[in-house]
C-alpha cells in the first residue's frame, strides 16, 4: 500500500519529461496518488498528454495561470471528477527573456509585473481556488518550486530572483493564514537542473558546473531527488512542517567560501 493511496493531487507546470513537475508527479503517482495536470496552451497539449496518459486515471486540463476563468474551470472539473483534493504542486515560472538578460537596473515595468503575476501571485490564486476542495479532504498540502536566487543575488537570475523572493514570502504568509484550516504550504529550493525554463537563464551551463564543483555532495541534484522531496512534503510524513523553504541542492547553500 502506497503512502498516498486514496489521495488526490493537482500538478501545475509539466511541459516535458525534463520538467521538475513531471519528476514530482511520478513520485506522487508511485505512492498511489491520483493526479490532475494542467498544460499551458494548445502548443504543449499533445506532448504533456503523451506523458500524463501513462499514469492511472489522470486528468488533463488547460490552464494559463494568468487567466482567472481557466483557473476556476480547472478546480470545477477537479471537483466534478476527483471529488476531493489533498495536494497542489506549483511548478510554474516565467520572466521575459530581455528582462532576464539585460542589466537588472533596466528591468521593465511590464516584465516585472508579468514575472510576478505568473511566478508568485499564481501561487496565491491557485491555493485560494483549491481551498474548498482541501476543506472536503480535511486539509491539504501545497508545494512550490523556488531557487537560491531568491535569497542571494545570482548572476543571470535577475528578475526571476525577485519574483522567487515574492513566491517564498507568499509561501510563509499562506502557511500562516491557512494553518488553522490544516493546509500546509512549503517550497523546495532546487539546485539547477537542465530544463526548458532553465535554458532561459544566461550562463546556465556555467551555473551547473559551478554548483557541482562547490556543493558538498560535489554534483548537481537529480530530477528524482526533487520528486522525492516533494513526495515528503505532500505526504503525512511532513505533517508538522509548514511555511518552510527546503533546499534540495546537494548542500550548495550551506557553503560560505
Ligand atoms: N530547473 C531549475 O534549475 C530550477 C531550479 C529551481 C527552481 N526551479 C523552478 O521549478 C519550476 C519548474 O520549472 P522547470 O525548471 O521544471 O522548467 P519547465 O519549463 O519544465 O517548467 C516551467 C513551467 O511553467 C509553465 N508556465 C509558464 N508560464 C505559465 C503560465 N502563464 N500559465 C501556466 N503555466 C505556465 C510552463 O508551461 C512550464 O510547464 C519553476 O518554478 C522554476 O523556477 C527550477
Amino acid at each position: 500500500m502506497g503512502l498516498l493511496e486514496g489521495k488526490t493531487g493537482i500538478v501545475f507546470g509539466v511541459a516535458n519529461k525534463r520538467s521538475l513537475a513531471w519528476a514530482i508527479a511520478q513520485a506522487l503517482s508511485r505512492e498511489g496518488m491520483r493526479l490532475a495536470f494542467t498544460y499551458q496552451g494548445e502548443r504543449l497539449k499533445d506532448s504533456v498528454a503523451a506523458l500524463t496518459s501513462t499514469l492511472p486515471d489522470s486528468l488533463l486540463l488547460p490552464c494559463d495561470v494568468t487567466n482567472d476563468a481557466e483557473v476556476a474551470d480547472v478546480f470545477g472539473r477537479v471537483d466534478a471528477e476527483l471529488g476531493r483534493l489533498d495536494s497542489l504542486v506549483h511548478s510554474v515560472a516565467y520572466a521575459p527573456k530581455d528582462d532576464l538578460e539585460n542589466e537588472f537596473v533596466n528591468t521593465s515595468r511590464e516584465g516585472f509585473k508579468l514575472a510576478h503575476d505568473i511566478s508568485a501571485y499564481s501561487l496565491v490564486a491557485l491555493t485560494k481556488a483549491a481551498l474548498p476542495l482541501f476543506e472536503k479532504s480535511g486539509g491539504g498540502s501545497v508545494v512550490a518550486l523556488t531557487y537560491y536566487g531568491a535569497e542571494k543575488a545570482v548572476e543571470g537570475y535577475n528578475l526571476m530572483g525577485v519574483a522567487k523572493a515574492s513566491l517564498e514570502a507568499s509561501v510563509r504568509y499562506l502557511a500562516a493564514n491557512l494553518g488553522p484550516r490544516n493546509v500546509r504550504v512549503n517550497a523546495i529550493s532546487a539546485g539547477p537542473v537542465n530544463t526548458l525554463a532553465a535554458r532561459g537563464i544566461k550562463g546556465f551551463t556555467g551555473m551547473l558546473h559551478h554548483h557541482a564543483e562547490k556543493a558538498p555532495l560535489r554534483r548537481n541534484v537529480e530530477l528524482e531527488e526533487v520528486g522525492n522531496a516533494a513526495l515528503f512534503l505532500v505526504s503525512p510524513m511532513s505533517s508538522g512542517i509548514t511555511g518552510e523553504v527546503m533546499f534540495v541542492d546537494c548542500g550548495y547553500n550551506i557553503v560560505g567560501l
